[in-house]
């Protein structure tokens, strides 16, 4: 009899830890209720996806985004693809698995994320795309700066230190959909001065992954063709800016020709204080980093975040919500980048004689 209990209790506490584990599976999950939360520790959780973090300002946007988003009670699952665009498929894939309640993607390729995207769409996962446009699918926001006018910044800088002359024009990565963009806010100032004979463009290339050794590689084979006969460089951001200017100085020509950039790289902003690059167009990484961090816990909860204008990236209009780049030269950068607390006085002008120092702040 005593056997028969046993077996008879063992039954039914194995039926009841059955029944108690089968009802653990249903709570929580996807779209469950418009405040999913992750079963580990009741949070929002995020999906990060960024495209590499050897450039400088994907570190500063990777940890003012999670800052943010923490500071809004979300937990954020950041991976880094290293510029490799089969790498960041998979970690999607990876992330959709892993039960978050949004992604936010930072774009190798703005033309290669549409089947990836259609599947967190169908988990239920609402999708941001983060300064990079991601097309051909149903994105629910992109935040961005108005990257046309980037473009139009960098050119009216140049053109109103060097009105006339020889451009080469060094694009960034042929995959970003930013670089289209600036280099279509590039001609809207430079293509009329072409028509009227003021402007000469002698080359146009684009550099791979925005990496500075491709940019070097570009500059020294423009330099070449053109028998260093160049008088500006239209660079669309401070590491393709800071491989020409390598192959500048090996001419001598550092200094000489005139030279756009992007971003505000510590580095860009050095040779922009040392006189070796003319200008870049700072995009507070704090300000487009809370932007989206706030917009992705907005989407995480089932809520639509205000967007000011949208963008069509091939197959809806997105939601854009727009912020505003800065020029900055030789003339704004305290009241600009150190101002925001972006970079030290000290860092900035380590290598310009004291003497020839703006105040500080
Ligand atoms: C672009 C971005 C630029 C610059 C560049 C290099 O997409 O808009 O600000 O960071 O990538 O990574």
């Amino acid at each position: 009899m005593k056997k028969c209990k046993g077996f008879l209790s063992a039954l039914l506490v194995f039926v009841l830890v059955l029944v108690v584990s089968g009802c653990g599976q249903d709570a929580g999950g996807k779209g469950a209720s418009s405040d999913a939360k992750d079963e580990g520790n009741g949070k929002l959780r995020i999906g990060l996806s960024v495209s590499d973090l050897t450039l400088e300002r994907w570190q500063h946007d990777r940890d003012f985004f999670v800052d943010k988003a923490e500071e809004l009670g979300a937990d954020v699952l950041v991976q880094s693809a290293n510029g490799d665009e089969a790498k960041q498929v998979s970690q999607i894939q990876n992330m959709i698995s892993q039960d978050i309640d949004a992604l936010v993607i930072i774009a190798i390729n703005s033309d290669a994320l549409t089947t990836v995207v259609d599947q967190a769409k169908a988990e239920g996962i609402p999708v941001l795309a983060y300064d990079r446009l991601v097309n051909g699918t149903d994105i629910d926001a992109y935040v961005s700066f108005d990257n046309v006018r980037v473009g139009e910044m960098q050119a009216e800088y140049l053109v109103e230190k060097v009105p006339t002359g020889k451009y080469f024009l060094m694009g960034g990565s042929p995959t970003d959909n930013n670089a289209k963009m600036f280099r279509e806010g590039q001609m809207n100032i430079i293509q009329p001065l072409v028509d009227k004979g003021d402007i000469e463009v002698v080359g146009d290339q684009w550099a791979k992954g925005w990496d500075a050794n491709e940019a070097l590689k570009i500059m020294e084979n423009a330099l070449t063709a053109n028998k260093n006969d160049i008088d500006v460089v239209v660079a669309s951001n401070d590491s393709t800016a800071g491989g020409a200017i390598q192959a500048l100085e090996a001419q001598g020509l550092a200094g000489k020709v005139a030279i756009s950039g992007q971003d505000a790289d510590l580095a860009g902003v050095q040779r922009i204080a040392e006189g070796l690059q003319t200008m870049t167009v700072y995009k507070p990484i704090k300000a487009i980093a809370e932007k989206s961090a706030e917009v992705a816990v907005q989407l995480a909860k089932g809520e639509k975040p205000e967007a000011d204008s949208t963008v069509n990236n091939g197959k809806l209009d997105v939601p854009f919500i727009k912020l505003d780049p800065i020029k900055v030269g030789k003339e704004n950068i305290v009241d600009t980048v150190i101002k925001d607390g972006f970079h030290s006085y000290d860092d900035v002008y380590k290598n310009v004689p004291e003497g020839e120092r703006p105040a500080r702040p």
